[in-house]
Protein backbone atom coordinates (compact mmCIF):
# COMPACT_ATOMS: atom_id res chain seq x y z
CA UNK A 1 0.00 0.00 0.00
CA UNK A 2 1.41 3.48 -0.55
CA UNK A 3 -0.12 7.14 0.60
CA UNK A 4 0.13 10.01 -1.25
CA UNK A 5 -1.63 13.72 -0.06
CA UNK A 6 -0.33 16.41 -1.17
CA UNK A 7 0.90 17.53 -4.39
CA UNK A 8 4.89 17.42 -4.16
CA UNK A 9 3.80 13.18 -3.73
CA UNK A 10 2.56 12.83 -7.17
CA UNK A 11 5.60 12.91 -9.15
CA UNK A 12 7.29 10.68 -6.11
CA UNK A 13 4.05 8.00 -6.62
CA UNK A 14 4.46 8.38 -10.48
CA UNK A 15 7.29 6.14 -10.94
CA UNK A 16 6.89 3.83 -8.23
CA UNK A 17 3.41 3.21 -9.47
CA UNK A 18 4.74 2.36 -12.83
CA UNK A 19 7.63 0.51 -11.48
CA UNK A 20 5.19 -2.29 -9.89
CA UNK A 21 3.16 -2.61 -13.12
CA UNK A 22 6.50 -3.56 -14.95
CA UNK A 23 7.53 -5.81 -12.35
CA UNK A 24 4.29 -7.56 -12.36
CA UNK A 25 4.28 -7.88 -16.20
CA UNK A 26 7.61 -8.91 -15.86
CA UNK A 27 9.11 -6.62 -18.07
CA UNK A 28 12.97 -6.77 -17.60
CA UNK A 29 14.65 -3.55 -16.01
CA UNK A 30 17.85 -1.89 -16.26
CA UNK A 31 19.39 -3.49 -13.05
CA UNK A 32 17.72 -6.81 -13.23
CA UNK A 33 16.62 -9.29 -15.93
CA UNK A 34 13.03 -10.40 -16.79
CA UNK A 35 11.15 -11.32 -13.69
CA UNK A 36 12.33 -14.75 -12.95
CA UNK A 37 9.82 -17.27 -12.81
CA UNK A 38 8.32 -16.92 -9.31
CA UNK A 39 8.84 -14.07 -7.90
CA UNK A 40 5.94 -12.68 -6.81
CA UNK A 41 3.70 -9.96 -8.11
CA UNK A 42 2.93 -6.79 -5.75
CA UNK A 43 -0.82 -6.43 -4.89
CA UNK A 44 -1.01 -2.52 -5.08
CA UNK A 45 -3.18 -0.13 -3.27
CA UNK A 46 -2.84 3.49 -3.89
CA UNK A 47 -4.62 5.71 -0.80
CA UNK A 48 -4.40 9.38 -1.69
CA UNK A 49 -5.41 11.12 1.77
CA UNK A 50 -6.80 14.45 0.14
CA UNK A 51 -4.46 16.62 1.70
CA UNK A 52 -4.32 18.14 -1.85
CA UNK A 53 -7.75 18.43 -3.44
CA UNK A 54 -8.44 21.34 -5.98
CA UNK A 55 -8.33 19.58 -9.53
CA UNK A 56 -4.86 22.14 -10.39
CA UNK A 57 -2.86 20.63 -7.32
CA UNK A 58 -3.88 16.98 -7.49
CA UNK A 59 -6.34 15.69 -10.04
CA UNK A 60 -4.18 17.39 -13.01
CA UNK A 61 -1.36 15.78 -11.73
CA UNK A 62 -2.59 12.34 -11.68
CA UNK A 63 -3.46 12.78 -15.04
CA UNK A 64 -0.39 14.82 -16.50
CA UNK A 65 1.61 11.62 -14.62
CA UNK A 66 -0.65 9.28 -15.67
CA UNK A 67 -1.13 7.22 -12.24
CA UNK A 68 -4.22 5.34 -11.40
CA UNK A 69 -6.84 6.96 -9.31
CA UNK A 70 -6.52 6.13 -5.99
CA UNK A 71 -8.18 2.66 -4.63
CA UNK A 72 -9.03 4.61 -1.34
CA UNK A 73 -9.54 8.17 -0.99
CA UNK A 74 -9.55 9.89 2.48
CA UNK A 75 -11.01 13.00 1.23
CA UNK A 76 -9.49 14.72 4.96
CA UNK A 77 -8.86 18.05 2.79
CA UNK A 78 -7.90 21.44 4.57
CA UNK A 79 -7.39 22.07 8.26
CA UNK A 80 -4.90 23.10 11.21
CA UNK A 81 -1.91 21.19 11.63
CA UNK A 82 -3.63 18.92 13.87
CA UNK A 83 -6.70 18.18 12.39
CA UNK A 84 -4.96 17.42 8.73
CA UNK A 85 -2.97 14.72 10.93
CA UNK A 86 -5.64 13.64 13.40
CA UNK A 87 -7.96 12.87 10.97
CA UNK A 88 -5.71 11.33 8.63
CA UNK A 89 -4.76 9.11 11.08
CA UNK A 90 -8.59 8.51 11.79
CA UNK A 91 -9.36 7.75 8.65
CA UNK A 92 -6.47 5.25 7.57
CA UNK A 93 -6.84 3.19 10.43
CA UNK A 94 -9.56 1.66 9.37
CA UNK A 95 -8.15 1.10 5.76
CA UNK A 96 -4.31 -0.21 7.28
CA UNK A 97 -6.51 -2.56 9.30
CA UNK A 98 -8.87 -4.25 6.46
CA UNK A 99 -5.78 -4.28 4.13
CA UNK A 100 -3.35 -5.91 5.96
CA UNK A 101 -0.04 -4.77 3.61
CA UNK A 102 3.13 -6.48 3.82
CA UNK A 103 4.39 -3.22 3.53
CA UNK A 104 3.06 0.60 3.89
CA UNK A 105 4.86 3.44 1.49
CA UNK A 106 5.18 6.37 2.35
CA UNK A 107 7.00 9.49 0.35
CA UNK A 108 8.27 12.90 1.34
CA UNK A 109 7.51 15.46 3.95
CA UNK A 110 3.64 16.38 3.82
CA UNK A 111 1.03 16.03 6.66
CA UNK A 112 0.08 12.92 5.26
CA UNK A 113 3.54 11.09 5.43
CA UNK A 114 3.47 11.99 8.92
CA UNK A 115 0.10 10.78 9.94
CA UNK A 116 0.03 7.57 7.73
CA UNK A 117 3.56 6.50 9.31
CA UNK A 118 2.22 6.92 12.99
CA UNK A 119 -0.90 4.66 11.80
CA UNK A 120 1.35 2.10 9.71
CA UNK A 121 3.50 1.36 12.91
CA UNK A 122 0.46 0.90 15.35
CA UNK A 123 -1.09 -1.01 13.19
CA UNK A 124 2.12 -3.41 13.51
CA UNK A 125 2.92 -2.83 9.59
CA UNK A 126 6.39 -2.39 8.04
CA UNK A 127 6.65 0.66 7.26
CA UNK A 128 9.06 2.01 4.03
CA UNK A 129 9.86 5.62 3.66
CA UNK A 130 10.82 7.17 0.16
CA UNK A 131 13.38 10.15 0.59
CA UNK A 132 14.50 9.54 3.84
CA UNK A 133 16.89 11.37 5.54
CA UNK A 134 16.47 14.65 4.63
CA UNK A 135 17.09 17.16 7.42
CA UNK A 136 17.13 21.01 7.66
CA UNK A 137 17.53 21.12 11.64
CA UNK A 138 14.69 23.68 11.68
CA UNK A 139 12.05 22.61 13.62
CA UNK A 140 9.59 25.50 12.72
CA UNK A 141 8.98 23.76 9.46
CA UNK A 142 6.08 21.92 9.78
CA UNK A 143 7.45 19.06 7.30
CA UNK A 144 10.98 19.43 9.60
CA UNK A 145 9.19 16.84 12.45
CA UNK A 146 7.01 15.10 9.84
CA UNK A 147 10.65 13.86 8.18
CA UNK A 148 11.44 12.82 12.07
CA UNK A 149 8.50 11.04 12.75
CA UNK A 150 8.29 9.19 9.45
CA UNK A 151 11.72 8.24 9.46
CA UNK A 152 12.21 7.44 13.24
CA UNK A 153 9.10 4.84 12.68
CA UNK A 154 10.41 3.40 9.35
CA UNK A 155 11.81 -0.22 8.95
CA UNK A 156 13.09 0.32 5.86
CA UNK A 157 14.77 3.72 4.72
CA UNK A 158 15.22 4.33 1.11
CA UNK A 159 17.47 7.51 0.56
CA UNK A 160 18.46 10.49 -2.26
CA UNK A 161 21.85 11.04 -1.49
CA UNK A 162 25.02 10.37 1.12
CA UNK A 163 24.75 13.06 3.34
CA UNK A 164 20.91 11.57 3.90
CA UNK A 165 22.87 8.12 4.78
CA UNK A 166 24.87 10.03 6.74
CA UNK A 167 22.28 11.94 8.78
CA UNK A 168 20.30 8.65 9.75
CA UNK A 169 23.69 6.71 11.09
CA UNK A 170 24.47 9.97 12.90
CA UNK A 171 20.70 9.42 14.42
CA UNK A 172 21.53 5.96 15.38
CA UNK A 173 19.02 4.49 12.55
CA UNK A 174 21.04 0.60 11.83
CA UNK A 175 22.68 0.49 8.79
CA UNK A 176 20.60 -2.66 7.22
CA UNK A 177 17.86 -0.02 7.68
CA UNK A 178 19.28 2.39 5.25
CA UNK A 179 18.92 2.16 1.23
CA UNK A 180 20.74 4.79 -1.18
CA UNK A 181 18.67 4.08 -4.27
CA UNK A 182 18.37 7.89 -5.85
CA UNK A 183 16.04 10.76 -6.30
CA UNK A 184 13.08 9.32 -7.47
CA UNK A 185 11.45 12.47 -9.06
CA UNK A 186 14.19 12.74 -11.39
CA UNK A 187 12.98 9.25 -12.79
CA UNK A 188 9.97 11.53 -13.57
CA UNK A 189 11.55 14.58 -14.79
CA UNK A 190 13.36 12.08 -16.85
CA UNK A 191 10.29 10.15 -18.23
CA UNK A 192 8.02 13.45 -18.99
CA UNK A 193 10.94 15.63 -20.66
CA UNK A 194 10.55 14.69 -24.12
CA UNK A 195 6.81 15.78 -23.73
CA UNK A 196 7.22 19.16 -21.83
CA UNK A 197 10.04 20.42 -24.29
CA UNK A 198 6.95 20.23 -27.14
CA UNK A 199 4.87 23.16 -24.96
CA UNK A 200 5.68 26.63 -26.17
CA UNK A 201 6.01 29.08 -22.95
CA UNK A 202 4.07 31.94 -25.19
CA UNK A 203 1.43 29.75 -25.08
CA UNK A 204 0.99 28.21 -21.48
CA UNK A 205 1.28 32.09 -19.92
CA UNK A 206 -0.56 33.24 -22.77
CA UNK A 207 -3.53 30.53 -21.48
CA UNK A 208 -3.05 31.32 -17.83
CA UNK A 209 -5.06 33.60 -15.69
CA UNK A 210 -5.59 34.51 -12.14
CA UNK A 211 -9.19 35.75 -10.57
CA UNK A 212 -10.57 36.21 -14.19
CA UNK A 213 -7.31 38.37 -15.06
CA UNK A 214 -4.53 37.72 -17.48
CA UNK A 215 -0.86 39.13 -16.44
CA UNK A 216 0.88 40.60 -19.07
CA UNK A 217 4.62 39.66 -19.04
CA UNK A 218 6.89 41.56 -21.73
CA UNK A 219 9.42 40.38 -23.65
CA UNK A 220 12.08 42.25 -21.38
CA UNK A 221 12.13 43.86 -18.03
CA UNK A 222 12.87 48.03 -18.32
CA UNK A 223 17.00 47.23 -17.55
CA UNK A 224 16.59 45.25 -21.02
CA UNK A 225 16.92 41.53 -19.23
CA UNK A 226 16.13 38.86 -21.99
CA UNK A 227 14.29 35.69 -20.91
CA UNK A 228 12.17 35.24 -17.78
CA UNK A 229 12.37 34.43 -13.85
CA UNK A 230 10.12 32.32 -12.38
CA UNK A 231 9.07 32.18 -8.66
CA UNK A 232 7.43 29.74 -6.62
CA UNK A 233 6.58 30.73 -2.88
CA UNK A 234 4.25 29.15 -0.35
CA UNK A 235 6.20 28.67 2.98
CA UNK A 236 4.01 29.59 6.05
CA UNK A 237 7.69 31.32 6.79
CA UNK A 238 7.43 33.75 3.56
CA UNK A 239 3.94 34.60 3.22
CA UNK A 240 1.83 34.39 6.70
CA UNK A 241 3.29 37.11 7.97
CA UNK A 242 2.34 40.06 6.78
CA UNK A 243 5.48 42.10 7.05
CA UNK A 244 8.07 39.60 5.30
CA UNK A 245 5.38 39.08 2.98
CA UNK A 246 4.60 42.38 1.98
CA UNK A 247 8.50 43.43 1.64
CA UNK A 248 9.18 40.59 -0.15
CA UNK A 249 6.51 41.61 -2.48
CA UNK A 250 7.77 45.40 -2.93
CA UNK A 251 10.87 43.93 -3.84
CA UNK A 252 9.74 41.40 -5.97
CA UNK A 253 7.77 43.87 -7.76
CA UNK A 254 10.40 46.79 -8.01
CA UNK A 255 13.84 44.98 -7.96
CA UNK A 256 13.24 41.44 -10.10
CA UNK A 257 10.12 42.27 -12.61
CA UNK A 258 11.43 46.05 -13.26
CA UNK A 259 14.69 44.40 -14.69
CA UNK A 260 13.18 40.60 -16.13
CA UNK A 261 9.87 39.15 -16.65
CA UNK A 262 8.97 37.43 -13.64
CA UNK A 263 6.64 34.63 -13.96
CA UNK A 264 4.55 33.59 -10.27
CA UNK A 265 2.49 30.61 -10.05
CA UNK A 266 0.45 31.37 -7.19
CA UNK A 267 -0.19 28.22 -4.50
CA UNK A 268 -3.36 28.72 -2.95
CA UNK A 269 -2.02 29.76 0.53
CA UNK A 270 -0.23 32.60 -1.15
CA UNK A 271 -3.22 33.74 -3.02
CA UNK A 272 -5.47 33.39 0.30
CA UNK A 273 -2.84 35.74 1.83
CA UNK A 274 -1.69 38.45 -0.90
CA UNK A 275 -5.72 39.00 -0.44
CA UNK A 276 -5.92 38.96 3.14
CA UNK A 277 -3.36 41.53 3.71
CA UNK A 278 -4.90 43.31 0.70
CA UNK A 279 -1.46 43.04 -1.93
CA UNK A 280 -2.94 41.07 -4.84
CA UNK A 281 -4.25 45.02 -6.32
CA UNK A 282 0.30 45.67 -5.93
CA UNK A 283 1.40 42.75 -7.67
CA UNK A 284 -1.72 42.82 -10.32
CA UNK A 285 -0.24 46.07 -11.40
CA UNK A 286 3.28 46.18 -10.75
CA UNK A 287 4.63 45.51 -14.50
CA UNK A 288 6.53 42.87 -15.67
CA UNK A 289 4.74 40.26 -13.15
CA UNK A 290 2.86 37.46 -14.81
CA UNK A 291 0.47 36.15 -12.04
CA UNK A 292 -0.53 32.34 -13.34
CA UNK A 293 -2.54 29.69 -11.27
CA UNK A 294 -1.17 26.41 -9.98
CA UNK A 295 0.75 24.89 -13.36
CA UNK A 296 0.70 21.53 -14.28
CA UNK A 297 3.95 19.01 -14.22
CA UNK A 298 4.19 19.50 -18.18
CA UNK A 299 4.06 23.14 -17.89
CA UNK A 300 6.03 24.03 -15.15
CA UNK A 301 8.93 21.75 -16.13
CA UNK A 302 8.69 23.88 -19.53
CA UNK A 303 9.37 27.03 -17.92
CA UNK A 304 11.99 25.83 -15.34
CA UNK A 305 13.98 24.18 -18.57
CA UNK A 306 14.51 28.28 -19.90
CA UNK A 307 14.09 30.27 -16.94
CA UNK A 308 17.33 32.85 -16.62
CA UNK A 309 16.77 32.32 -12.85
CA UNK A 310 14.29 30.44 -10.57
CA UNK A 311 13.12 32.12 -7.11
CA UNK A 312 11.58 29.44 -4.82
CA UNK A 313 10.69 28.27 -1.34
CA UNK A 314 9.85 24.65 -2.42
CA UNK A 315 12.38 21.53 -2.03
CA UNK A 316 11.39 19.84 -5.25
CA UNK A 317 11.94 22.54 -7.34
CA UNK A 318 15.63 22.97 -6.13
CA UNK A 319 16.29 19.26 -7.13
CA UNK A 320 14.66 19.95 -10.66
CA UNK A 321 16.16 23.11 -11.04
CA UNK A 322 19.67 21.29 -10.11
CA UNK A 323 18.87 18.64 -12.79
CA UNK A 324 17.99 21.09 -15.37
CA UNK A 325 20.72 23.45 -14.58
CA UNK A 326 18.49 26.79 -13.67
CA UNK A 327 20.17 28.56 -11.35
CA UNK A 328 18.17 29.00 -8.31
CA UNK A 329 17.66 31.52 -5.30
CA UNK A 330 16.12 28.77 -2.89
CA UNK A 331 13.79 31.88 -0.51
CA UNK A 332 14.61 30.00 2.50
CA UNK A 333 17.48 30.22 5.35
CA UNK A 334 18.27 26.57 4.96
CA UNK A 335 18.08 23.35 3.03
CA UNK A 336 16.87 19.87 3.48
CA UNK A 337 18.21 19.35 0.43
CA UNK A 338 22.17 20.66 0.38
CA UNK A 339 23.37 18.62 -2.19
CA UNK A 340 21.69 20.84 -4.48
CA UNK A 341 23.89 23.60 -3.42
CA UNK A 342 26.72 25.03 -5.18
CA UNK A 343 29.07 24.26 -2.84
CA UNK A 344 28.44 20.22 -3.98
CA UNK A 345 28.16 21.04 -7.29
CA UNK A 346 24.13 22.39 -7.64
CA UNK A 347 22.67 25.00 -9.07
CA UNK A 348 20.90 26.66 -5.79
CA UNK A 349 21.91 29.34 -3.21
CA UNK A 350 20.46 29.85 0.24
CA UNK A 351 18.86 33.94 -0.37
CA UNK A 352 16.44 33.32 2.60
CA UNK A 353 13.38 36.70 2.41
CA UNK A 354 15.79 39.10 3.15
CA UNK A 355 15.83 41.38 -0.03
CA UNK A 356 20.02 42.51 0.38
CA UNK A 357 20.88 39.03 -0.11
CA UNK A 358 18.44 38.14 -2.70
CA UNK A 359 19.50 41.08 -4.83
CA UNK A 360 23.37 40.01 -4.79
CA UNK A 361 22.32 36.93 -5.68
CA UNK A 362 20.26 37.56 -8.38
CA UNK A 363 23.26 39.85 -10.05
CA UNK A 364 25.42 37.02 -9.74
CA UNK A 365 22.61 34.20 -11.14
CA UNK A 366 21.25 36.01 -14.13
CA UNK A 367 25.31 35.66 -15.54
CA UNK A 368 25.60 32.23 -14.28
CA UNK A 369 25.78 29.39 -17.33
CA UNK A 370 22.87 26.48 -17.15
CA UNK A 371 25.03 23.76 -15.69
CA UNK A 372 23.29 20.23 -15.05
CA UNK A 373 23.92 18.42 -12.10
CA UNK A 374 22.93 14.62 -10.95
CA UNK A 375 24.27 13.31 -7.59
CA UNK A 376 24.96 9.71 -8.24
CA UNK A 377 22.04 7.57 -8.83
CA UNK A 378 19.99 10.31 -10.13
CA UNK A 379 19.75 8.05 -13.26
CA UNK A 380 15.61 8.16 -13.81
CA UNK A 381 15.90 4.35 -12.25
CA UNK A 382 15.14 4.92 -8.45
CA UNK A 383 11.79 3.35 -8.56
CA UNK A 384 13.18 -0.03 -10.16
CA UNK A 385 15.24 -0.22 -7.55
CA UNK A 386 12.81 0.71 -4.31
CA UNK A 387 10.40 -2.47 -5.84
CA UNK A 388 13.12 -4.44 -6.02
CA UNK A 389 14.35 -4.13 -2.85
CA UNK A 390 10.76 -4.59 -1.38
CA UNK A 391 10.17 -7.79 -3.33
CA UNK A 392 13.74 -8.86 -1.83
CA UNK A 393 12.71 -8.49 1.50
CA UNK A 394 9.31 -10.13 1.10
C1 LIG B 1 1.73 21.37 1.79
C2 LIG B 1 2.90 20.70 2.50
C3 LIG B 1 4.21 21.27 1.99
C4 LIG B 1 4.29 21.22 0.48
C5 LIG B 1 3.07 21.92 -0.10
C6 LIG B 1 3.05 21.91 -1.60
C7 LIG B 1 2.55 20.04 4.85
C8 LIG B 1 2.85 20.37 6.24
N1 LIG B 1 2.87 20.97 3.94
O1 LIG B 1 1.74 22.74 2.16
O2 LIG B 1 5.28 20.52 2.52
O3 LIG B 1 5.47 21.85 0.03
O4 LIG B 1 1.92 21.23 0.38
O5 LIG B 1 1.92 22.58 -2.04
O6 LIG B 1 2.06 18.97 4.57
N2 LIG B 1 -5.55 24.73 -0.40
C9 LIG B 1 -6.50 24.82 -1.38
N3 LIG B 1 -6.64 23.76 -2.21
C10 LIG B 1 -5.90 22.62 -2.11
C11 LIG B 1 -4.94 22.56 -1.10
C12 LIG B 1 -4.77 23.61 -0.24
O7 LIG B 1 -7.17 25.83 -1.50
O8 LIG B 1 -6.10 21.69 -2.94
C13 LIG B 1 -5.35 25.90 0.50
C14 LIG B 1 -6.18 25.78 1.77
O9 LIG B 1 -6.58 27.06 2.15
C15 LIG B 1 -5.17 25.25 2.76
C16 LIG B 1 -3.90 25.91 2.30
O10 LIG B 1 -4.00 25.97 0.87
O11 LIG B 1 -5.49 25.55 4.08
C17 LIG B 1 -2.64 25.17 2.66
O12 LIG B 1 -2.73 23.79 2.28
P1 LIG B 1 -1.95 22.68 3.17
O13 LIG B 1 -2.09 21.34 2.53
O14 LIG B 1 -2.35 22.80 4.59
O15 LIG B 1 -0.46 23.14 3.11
P2 LIG B 1 0.46 23.66 1.91
O16 LIG B 1 0.85 25.05 2.22
O17 LIG B 1 -0.12 23.36 0.56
Amino acid sequence: MSVVGARPNFMKIAPFVHAVNRHNSGEPCRDKPANAQGERRIQHCLVHTGQHYDAAMSEAFFDALDIPRPDVDLGVGSGTHAEQVGQTMMAFEPVARSWRPDWIVIVGDVNATCACSVTAKKERTRLAHIEAGLRSRDLDMPEEINRMVADRLSDLLFTTDDIAGANLRAEGVPEEKICLVGNIMVDTLDAHRPSAEKLNVAEILGQAEVGGRKSEVGGRGSDGEKGYTVLTLHRPSNVDDEGVLRRLVDFLAEEVAGRIPLVWTLHPRTENRLNEFGLMQRVQDAGGICLVPPLGYHELLRLTMDAKVFLTDSGGLQEECCVLGTPCITLRKNTERPVTLREHGGTCELGGNDPDRIRALLDEMLRMERRPHRPPLWDGHTAERIVTELVQRG
